[in-house]
């Protein structure tokens, strides 16, 4: 892309804490390059609308620190449509963009793929508290989503000890145990339940039976949302053991929130990255992070494909529950 152009950034699907870093990142990177930078509201919702605004290196002051996304984000159907993109196709060219950001999660990245092919780069930027795209180490927002989880299960473990009883933590991440495996090891939990590797509630009891014979007379159980809902284990937890345990969803919290420095930091570097590969002419790739380092990765190469589960941590934090 040669400098004067018009590049677009808009959010999409599930917001993440550090998605304002990242729309500052593209635009004061964009503005130090010499382009214009056009934010466009509501992800594909509002590029359909046309609600798009310019934006200043002032437009983006005082929100690295805060939460959820400026522009907004929204989840489309319409988009999801051939009619849709070939519509959204032509407001980013009757607008004069001629490249465009997207940051969001697997679903909003394979929309970028889509509107790619109609032939505007594109450049994608992982940004999801579920951490389950392939192709790049960690997303923006999950490192603050588990920190988050790790202070409300902390206060749970509070009284949970007090009371000793077994309590069920719910967690975030649709099919994937990112959150429940991170959160889980970091709070100690005695098991954690993930979609990837299925325990049987016989297994738990198994695990709570043994910490009882060694003197635990409390339990924190981790479940991602994907591997069934925590009211039913319980229920079942219930019925084999005559324990009856609390269960706490963690819910949307885990979206909301200032972003960890962590996170910051990682929405800082890949937002001025995508914006690098646009200079480059590198359109139709994700700004990712592998081994610490920036790299770009074809955007088809990553959507709809599951991230591949790695289950040492899940077994580190078994053995050290044991
Ligand atoms: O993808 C992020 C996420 O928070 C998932 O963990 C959760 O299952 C989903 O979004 C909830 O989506 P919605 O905001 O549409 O209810």
């Amino acid at each position: 892309m040669s400098a004067m152009g018009r590049i677009g950034v808009l959010t999409s699907g599930g917001d993440a804490p550090g998605m304002n870093a990242a729309i500052r990142a593209v635009v004061r990177t964009g503005i130090y390059y010499g382009y214009q930078i056009v934010g466009i509201r509501r992800g594909y919702a509002g590029l359909l609308a046309g609600d798009m605004i310019d934006m200043e290196l002032g437009s983006v002051a005082d929100i690295i620190h805060r939460g959820g996304t400026i522009l907004r984000t929204a989840r489309s159907e319409e988009f999801t449509t051939e009619v849709g993109q070939a519509q959204a196709y032509e407001n980013l060219v009757a607008a004069g963009i001629d490249g465009l950001i997207v940051i969001g999660g697997d679903g909003s990245l394979r929309g970028a793929a889509a509107l790619a092919q109609r032939g505007i780069p594109i450049v994608g930027v992982p940004a999801t508290i579920d951490n389950d795209m392939a192709g790049t180490d960690v997303t923006i927002g999950f490192d603050t989503a588990i920190n988050t989880a790790v202070t409300a299960i902390d206060r749970i473990r509070d009284t949970a000890t007090s009371h000793e009883r077994t309590y069920i933590i719910e967690v975030m991440g649709r099919l994937s145990g990112q959150i429940a495996i991170a959160a889980g090891l970091a709070a100690g939990a005695e098991s954690i339940v993930v979609p990837e590797a299925l325990i049987s509630s016989e297994q738990i009891c198994e695990r709570l039976q043994r910490g009882f014979q060694r003197g635990k007379r409390h339990s924190i159980i981790v479940v991602c949302e994907g591997a069934g809902s925590g009211y039913a284990i319980s229920e079942r937890i219930e019925a084999l053991t005559g324990l009856r345990p609390r269960v706490t969803v963690l819910g949307y919290i885990q979206r909301g929130g200032s972003p960890t420095a962590q996170d910051r930091i990682l929405a800082s570097r890949l937002g001025a990255y995508a914006v690098e590969l646009l200079r480059q002419g590198q359109g139709g790739y994700m700004a990712a992070l592998q081994g610490g380092q920036l790299v770009s990765v074809p955007i088809e190469q990553v959507v709809g494909r599951p991230r591949d589960f790695d289950s040492q941590l899940l077994l580190l934090s078994q053995i050290l529950s044991i």
